[in-house]
């Protein structure tokens, strides 16, 4: 059956996680080999191991630096990008921290999880963007550790970022779901309320997923292949 193509919508939202990033080389966080099978996340992505020891949840988050500085945008990102080139009310809300598809041209992405290349100081209340590699200095001018700039667990969402994201999905005619696995909320909760507002939706992934019941058209395959059909491209 021909997925939904592209040229038939105005108003996409691009939805997207790890899954997107596998082709770039960047592990997703579960299943084989996935980040959380080799780290604990309660030890390297929570505020309470970061206030036990700054040092370890720094190296950890240098590791993932190292890697994501050393890959590059692949083709699903570019695609996502063509399409917001050619219709600019295309919108991208991801998961994802590596920064890849504002590296890939796509322009205001809304980063729900917020981003790698960001650190802050909380007692200063100051956010900047910071691509150094490993991360220095970790400290802030006035003492503080520094820390990432991303959503860990038991953190709360930017509401900002929230409110962007359920206008965006609210006015979607085609939502494309795209490399997650639809279990971590509340943004595994976000595709439905497109759904919800009679978008076409889709989603891409390798395999079923515990929210796949809420897209219409569920394309298994890898995201650039699928993306390239939903341009009308033949894969094979
Ligand atoms: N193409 C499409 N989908 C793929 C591909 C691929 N090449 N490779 C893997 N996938 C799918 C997997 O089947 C899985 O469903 O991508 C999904 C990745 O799932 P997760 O690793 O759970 O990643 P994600 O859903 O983005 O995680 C959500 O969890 O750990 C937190 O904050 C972190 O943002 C992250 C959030």
């Amino acid at each position: 059956m021909t997925p939904p193509l592209f040229k038939d919508f105005e108003r996409i939202v691009f939805f997207t996680g790890a899954g997107l990033s596998v082709e770039s080389g960047i592990p997703t966080y579960r299943g084989k080999g996935g980040v959380w099978a080799e780290y604990d996340y309660e030890q390297y992505a929570c505020q309470r191991a970061f206030d036990a020891n700054p040092t370890k949840v720094w190296d950890f988050h240098d590791k993932r630096r190292e890697k994501v500085a050393s890959s590059a945008p692949n083709d699903g990102h570019r695609i996502i990008a063509a399409v917001q080139a050619e219709k600019p009310s295309t919108a991208v809300i991801t998961q994802n921290i590596d920064g890849l598809h504002a590296r890939s041209g796509a322009k205001d992405v809304v980063e729900l999880h917020g981003s790698l290349w960001r650190v802050r100081c909380d007692a200063c209340g100051i956010v900047r963007p910071d691509e150094t590699v490993p991360m220095t200095p970790r400290k802030h001018d006035c003492g503080a550790y520094l820390r990432p700039d991303i959503v860990w667990f038991e953190d709360s969402l930017d509401p900002r970022n929230l409110r962007r994201a359920h206008e965006l999905l609210e006015s979607a005619d085609l939502l494309v779901s795209i490399g997650t696995s639809g279990v971590v909320y509340p943004a595994a909760d976000l595709p439905r309320i497109a759904v919800r507002a009679g978008a076409v939706s889709v989603e891409i992934n390798l395999e079923d997923t515990p929210v796949s019941h809420l897209f219409q058209h569920r394309l298994r395959g890898t995201a650039s292949d699928m993306l390239a059909r939903m341009q009308g491209k033949s894969v094979h």
